[in-house]
C-alpha cells in the first residue's frame, strides 16, 4: 500500500479516499470551500504552485476532469503539460514508467493520471522520486478520489447533516469508479443510508459496498431519498453486454423523470458526474430542472482539485 501522507501530515499522493479519516477528508473539503466563497464572479488565484510543473497524463478520454485539473493547476500558478494517450491502445506499465521518468527529468513535480487499467496509479506512485506527487484522476472501475470529494462537497453544501441522509446511487454501479469513490467518502462521513439502484447486471457484487442496500427497481430505491446520483451506462467497460438493457429499455425502467422524482423527498438533489446521456439515464427536464446540482458539481470540481493540489504543494521537494 502506498503511504498517502508525509510524516509531517502533509498530503503526498491522492490515490484512494479509502484510508482518509473524517478529519483529513473534511479538511480537504474546507480548503476547497475557500476557493468558492466570495469568488462568484471571478476565478480565485494563488501562487502556491509557482515554479512547479504539473503533468496531466490522460490515457482515457476525459473532458471535465482533465479541464478542471488544468484550470486548478494554472489557477495555482503551475506550468501544465498534457499528454493524451490513445484510449484504444492498452498502455503497458513499463512504457508508462518510462514516460513518467522522462517527465521527471524535466522537473515535473505532480503527476495527474487517468488510466483504464487498475493498479497503475499506485504502481507509478511507488516509482516516482521523493518530493514528487501523484494524483489519481480516474482508475478503471475502481477509484476516482477527486470526484468522490467533489460529490460529498456538493452534498455537504446542500444537506450538511450527512449522518441523517439517504443517498441513492442509480444506474451502472458495477462499472463505476464514481460510485466506488462516492461510497468511500460517504462512508467516512458516516452517511445515514446508502442505496444502490439499478438492473441486476449493473449492480456490483454483494461483497462490495459494505452496508449499502440494493434495489433492482427504481421506485422503491428512490422513496424518500435526499440525494440521487445518476450514472451513465459504461458500455466501454463491459466484456459482453448480455443482459444489459438497451438505452430505450433502460430509460423506461430506470430513467430519472420528473414524475419518478416525486417518490423522493421534495427537496431532493439530483447529481450526475457527466457525461450525461439525456433521455437514457436522466430526462432533460430533470437534468436542467430545479433539483439538479450538476452544474454545481462541475464548479466544485475545480475547487476540490485546487485544494488537493494546494495540500500536495506543501510537501513537494524544495518547499521553503
Ligand atoms: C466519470 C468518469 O470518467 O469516471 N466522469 C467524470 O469523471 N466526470 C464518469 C463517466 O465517465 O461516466
Amino acid at each position: 500500500m502506498i503511504e498517502q501522507f508525509n510524516r509531517d501530515g502533509t498530503l503526498r499522493h491522492l490515490i484512494t479516499l479509502a484510508h482518509l479519516n473524517r478529519t483529513q477528508l473534511n479538511a480537504l473539503l474546507d480548503h476547497a470551500e475557500t476557493y468558492l466563497v466570495g469568488h462568484a464572479h471571478y476565478a480565485p488565484r494563488e501562487p502556491r504552485l509557482l515554479g512547479r510543473t504539473v503533468a496531466l497524463l490522460f490515457f482515457e478520454p476525459s473532458t471535465r476532469t482533465r479541464v478542471s485539473f488544468h484550470l486548478a493547476a494554472t489557477r495555482l500558478s503551475a506550468d501544465v503539460v498534457t499528454l493524451d494517450g490513445d484510449a484504444s491502445s492498452r498502455v503497458k506499465g513499463e512504457t508508462l514508467l518510462d514516460t513518467v521518468r522522462t517527465l521527471e527529468a524535466m522537473h515535473t513535480d505532480v503527476f495527474v493520471v487517468r488510466t483504464a487499467e487498475a493498479g497503475i496509479p499506485a504502481l507509478l506512485a511507488g516509482h516516482i522520486g521523493r518530493g514528487k506527487a501523484l494524483i489519481n484522476a480516474g482508475e478503471a472501475h475502481c477509484e476516482h478520489p477527486t470526484q468522490g470529494l467533489l460529490d460529498v462537497l456538493t452534498i455537504r453544501q446542500h444537506k450538511p447533516d450527512i449522518r441523517n441522509l439517504c443517498v441513492a446511487i442509480v444506474g451502472d454501479i458495477r462499472h463505476s469508479r464514481v460510485a466506488r469513490s462516492a461510497a468511500q467518502a460517504l462512508g467516512i462521513l458516516e452517511v445515514g443510508e446508502l442505496r444502490l439502484v439499478g438492473p441486476e447486471p449493473l449492480l456490483p457484487d454483494t461483497n462490495e459496498f459494505d452496508g449499502a442496500v440494493r434495489y433492482a427497481e427504481l421506485e422503491p430505491g428512490l422513496r424518500d431519498a435526499d440525494v440521487i446520483m445518476a450514472l451513465r451506462i459504461q458500455r466501454e467497460r463491459m466484456q459482453k453486454e448480455a443482459g444489459i438493457p438497451s438505452n430505450d429499455a433502460y430509460f423506461k425502467r430506470f430513467g430519472l423523470t420528473a414524475e419518478r422524482l416525486k417518490a423522493a423527498r421534495s427537496d431532493v438533489i439530483v447529481m450526475h458526474p457527466g457525461p450525461i446521456n439525456r433521455e437514457v439515464e436522466i430526462s432533460s427536464a430533470v437534468a436542467d430542472g430545479p433539483h439538479s446540482v450538476i452544474g454545481r458539481q462541475v464548479t466544485n470540481g475545480v475547487a476540490v482539485r485546487m485544494a488537493v493540489l494546494a495540500r500536495i504543494a506543501e510537501g513537494l521537494s524544495g518547499t521553503p
